[in-house]
């Protein structure tokens, strides 16, 4: 455990008015550990700003099977990404669509990269990046 440090913020009284709505909203028991978590982010966002810095995170992807060839190609890609790609979760939602769920960790350019890629095929109709950290460096 870390040492705590206290410090004072001077806000602008709107903002800060606007903030404890949307931290009371949100089920946050104080201003502390809503800052804690918007500081927490902010790392998480400079970390994946680092190319060569190891990241974890999940890459979504909705997408109908029946597309020809999509199956193939997405299997290629995450074999060629093997050693980044740690898990997948693969749900079937209906007759044509899928869910899948890819857990990765590895350096952040190479993580971005294989997001864009499969993301951005053809036949893929929804995909998101989401961004962690591999919690080394977050207290
Ligand atoms: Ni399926």
């Amino acid at each position: 455990m870390t040492k705590l440090s206290r410090f004072g913020i001077s806000m602008n009284q709107d903002l800060l008015t606007m903030f404890d709505q949307k931290i009371v909203a949100r089920g946050y028991a104080n201003r502390s550990e809503a800052i804690r978590d918007l500081v927490r982010n902010r790392l998480v966002e400079l970390e994946w700003e680092d190319k060569n810095r190891e990241v974890a995170g999940t890459i979504t992807l909705v997408y109908d099977h029946h597309v020809r060839g999509l199956n193939e190609l997405l299997t290629d890609i995450q074999h060629h990404y093997h050693k980044l790609i740690l898990s997948t979760i693969h749900v079937h939602l209906d007759h044509h669509n899928c869910l899948e769920v890819l857990v990765i960790k590895g350096q952040a350019g190479e993580a971005r990269e294989v997001a864009d890629k499969l993301i951005g095929i053809k036949g893929v109709k929804h995909g998101q990046l989401t961004i962690t950290s591999t919690g080394e460096q977050l207290n």
